[in-house]
């Protein structure tokens, strides 16, 4: 018995990486897969082949079930042919994973406007495009439905990477809104943010330096390695959040990295100052570090001398102006 026996399972980006480890595993739990991808390199660039058929080709092999879409999870027409692929095919959708993505890194100052609008559209949009046509068919049916958006640790801020971490960010919104508008037609949803050897390890200068050396790239040496960066850590985590058993949660977070999964804290306020009318500027800038900025940590890169000395250079500069 698989723990997603007569479950049809759409998932994206299952070319490559977590996502094809996803796809092989929960067919090896009784899911039928639609396995859909592009075929894009690892910044968004078209491979001549789109290795997606080879996934199909392994979960056939092993005696399980799929099939093969490719388009663009940003497409919203493309989006609609995959879901209406698994329903004309399976009779249903049950799962929905969106997982396909790429990276486009640079310094803020640095990066483009293609760049930023690159970044936001494969992962936002390719998760929105999918879920969209998913959420149709399940408040039709409104027998069960299952979602899951990839986040990732650089939600939490990653220098080098504001597009990426915008988008990763905005998944974890999409998933809270997402869980609480179809609970009632009893879908769950849940981002994760995972760590795995892929393609996109396969870059920096360390890498390049053992590439140099002669040791295989990280993406090859994980890949079904049984070790703590095979990307087969993550499906496990996925297989029980859209499984029947795992169906009463939703709305959360999960760090999904190797051999340890966590569950996020939900962000909530923890200092507050109220004001009786309208903001006095005096009282705020007086208050705010024995209130709001109370138990507040420097940002990495700044002492509490740099600080002060700004604040009493600033000083210094008013009360000359004053006099
Ligand atoms: N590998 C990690 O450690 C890690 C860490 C944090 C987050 N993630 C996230 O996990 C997900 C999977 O990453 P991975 O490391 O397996 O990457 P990967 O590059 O191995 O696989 C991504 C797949 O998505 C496909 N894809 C990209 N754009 C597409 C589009 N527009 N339409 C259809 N398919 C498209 C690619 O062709 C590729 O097959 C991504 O969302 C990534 O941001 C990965």
């Amino acid at each position: 018995m698989g723990k997603l026996d007569g479950k049809v399972a759409v998932i994206t980006g299952a070319a490559s990486g977590i996502s094809k480890a996803t796809a092989i595993y929960m067919a090896r739990q009784g899911a039928k897969v639609v396995a859909w991808d592009l075929g894009l390199d690892v910044e968004g660039k078209p491979l001549e082949n789109n290795p997606v058929d080879e996934t199909v080709a392994i979960i056939k092999e092993e005696g399980n079930e799929a099939i093969a879409f490719k388009g663009d999870v940003a497409d919203m027409g493309d989006a609609e042919n995959a879901i209406g692929t698994a329903i004309d095919t399976y009779g249903k959708l049950d799962i929905l994973c969106c997982i396909a993505g790429f990276l486009r890194e640079r310094m803020v100052f640095n990066m483009s406007e293609e760049e930023w609008d690159a970044i936001l559209r494969v992962h936002v949009k390719g998760t929105f495009a999918p879920s969209k046509f998913a959420a149709i068919h399940w408040r039709q049916k409104r027998e069960f439905g299952s979602h899951i958006a990839f986040s990732s640790p650089a939600y939490l801020g990653g220098s080098g990477q504001s597009n990426y971490s915008a988008a990763k960010a905005a998944n974890v919104g999409f998933v809270r809104s997402f869980a609480q508008g179809m609970v009632r037609y009893n879908v769950n949803s849940n981002a994760i943010s995972p760590a795995a050897a892929t393609r996109m390890n396969d870059r920096g200068l360390g890498v390049q330096e053992a590439v140099r050396r002669g040791e295989a790239l990280p993406s090859v040496t994980g890949w079904d390695s049984g070790n703590s960066r095979d990307p087969f850590n993550i499906p496990p985590m996925i297989t029980y959040l859209t499984s029947d058993e795992g169906h009463w949660v939703s709305g959360r977070t999960w760090a999904v990295e190797g051999f340890h999964y966590a569950r996020f804290s939900e962000p909530e306020p923890i200092r507050h100052l109220y004001s009786d009318g309208m903001w006095d500027l005096d009282r705020l800038f007086k208050l705010f570090p024995e209130t709001l900025g109370e138990g507040l940590e420097l940002p990495e890169g700044r002492t509490a001398d740099s600080v002060t000395q700004q604040g009493a250079q600033r000083l210094a500069a008013d009360q000359k102006k004053d006099s």
